[in-house]
């Protein structure tokens, strides 16, 4: 991806498939993209709203959308306590489509996500590598790389 617009294309197909009862983790270094991504995937979903990345907040709720999305960043999140007491669990149900930069810092808490993009530097443009981990994560990549090929 050479360019922040091509990475905001990216998340832009990753609508196209997301659904509810998902999770999507996005890995990455520092300034790897991942909330770009995050910014284009809710844009294809329709949200025209500014995107703010949850930073401090480790969270923020996207409702009034086709799917209930919720962004999470856990770059900051302190222990396993943090996460126990935050009652973020519940928000990972039937009813949303959960997406978390960071995941690593919640180590074993969070369950396996349907689908797992890992975003890395190529000089200064990126690269996505994408990973499946239910039936409903290859469902998700297929229609998601359909989406990336239509003009
Ligand atoms: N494919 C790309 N090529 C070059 N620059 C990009 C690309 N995608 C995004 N960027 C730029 O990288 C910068 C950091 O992006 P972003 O904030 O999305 O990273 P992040 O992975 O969320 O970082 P953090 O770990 O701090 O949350 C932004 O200035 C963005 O425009
Ligand atoms: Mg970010």
């Amino acid at each position: 991806m050479p360019d922040e617009a091509a990475t905001l294309r990216l998340g832009q197909a990753c609508a196209a498939g997301a659904a509810n009862g998902t999770s999507l983790h996005l890995r990455g270094e520092l300034g790897a993209g991942k909330t770009t991504l995050v910014r284009g995937l809710l844009r294809g979903l329709g949200y025209q709203g500014r995107v703010k990345s949850p930073t401090y907040t480790l969270i923020e709720p996207y409702v009034d959308l086709r799917l209930n999305c919720y962004h999470f960043d856990f770059y900051r999140l302190k222990d396993r306590n943090e996460w126990l007491s935050s009652g973020f669990r519940e928000y990972f149900n039937a009813e949303s489509l959960c997406i978390v930069e960071w995941p690593e810092r919640a180590g074993d808490l969070l369950a396996a996500p349907d689908l797992d993009i890992h975003l890395q530097y190529r000089g200064d443009a990126r690269s996505a590598t994408p990973s499946t981990h239910s039936r409903a994560g290859e469902t998700w990549l297929s229609a998601l790389l359909s989406d990336l090929r239509s003009p």
